[in-house]
């Protein structure tokens, strides 16, 4: 129960690795917010929580817009009395447009961005005042190892998390606010199975060092650690969990 007493935000919760991480940190004994556009799943998974006897809420929200995130923080600290962690995890990923960067029609290109790159900053600008009123806390991003290869304007919004978890590492260090990002291999969840369908066989085979997709419980080690006091000297890090898909010198 490493997380008593503490309330974290977890965006995209409704389902996949979201949904892994509400559930863990409501085990570590966190009060969490299932934050999500998806109100029909979303309140099932923290219904489910609750039954499962931990602590949590579901609250709508859209990660791209500012006065969304602010209403998701007020309320969550109404019912909740305040935010230690922010996992921005929502993003564009299953339902994704395949296109070019090159030819994308420009006002998805422009949506796909508010949501899987400014969602991070946007949430991050409305949280981050009541995680610094609390004496501190942590924000993890979640990345992906497309920012390493080559897979358009998904892996240009996932390079952007990385700087952008780099710069907010320094912007609200000085208030006891830690930023780390986690960057996922190819993840088994119904999203990928929608996304990538077959070739991620292939990418398993000729691209990982262990030959298995991950699984949304590989990734829940990773941010359990990037959130507790284990990690209370790490900032601004990115830290791969991809089976060895990537590496980086
Ligand atoms: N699954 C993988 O293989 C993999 C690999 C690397 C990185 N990732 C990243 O991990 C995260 C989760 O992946 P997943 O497979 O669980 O995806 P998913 O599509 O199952 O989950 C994404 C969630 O985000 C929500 N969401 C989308 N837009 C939103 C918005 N504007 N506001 C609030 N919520 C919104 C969706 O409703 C959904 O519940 C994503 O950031 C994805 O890019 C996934």
């Amino acid at each position: 129960m490493r997380f008593e007493n503490k309330v974290a935000v977890v965006t995209g919760a409704a389902q996949g690795i979201g949904e892994a991480y509400a559930r863990a940190l409501a085990k570590e004994g966190a009060a969490v917010v299932v934050a999500d556009l998806n109100e029909e799943a979303g309140a099932k998974v923290a219904a489910s929580i609750n039954e499962d006897g931990g602590q949590a809420v579901f609250i709508s929200c859209d990660v791209s817009s500012p006065e969304s995130a602010q209403a998701l923080v007020e309320q969550a600290v109404a019912e909740l009395g305040g935010i230690d962690f922010l996992v921005n995890n929502a993003a564009i990923y299953g339902a994704m447009e395949f296109n070019l960067l090159i030819s994308v029609d420009w006002d998805y290109y422009k949506k796909f961005m508010s949501v899987n790159l400014d969602g991070a900053l946007v949430m991050t600008r409305a949280a981050y005042p009541e995680i610094a009123r609390r004496g501190g806390g942590a924000v993890v991003n979640q990345s992906s190892t497309a920012a390493y290869l080559y897979s358009g304007f998904y892996g240009l919004a996932k390079a952007g998390i990385n700087s952008l978890t780099q710069q907010l590492a320094h912007e609200l260090g000085g208030q006891g606010i830690r930023v780390n990002a986690i960057a996922p291999g190819p993840t088994d969840t119904e999203a990928t199975r929608t996304q990538a369908g077959d070739a991620a066989k292939d990418i398993v085979r000729n691209s990982l060092a262990i030959k298995r997709m991950g699984s949304v419980d590989d990734m829940v080690g990773a941010l359990l650690f990037l959130l507790s006091d284990d990690a209370s000297w790490v900032t601004g890090q990115v830290l791969a969990v991809d089976g060895g898909q990537t590496f980086r010198l």
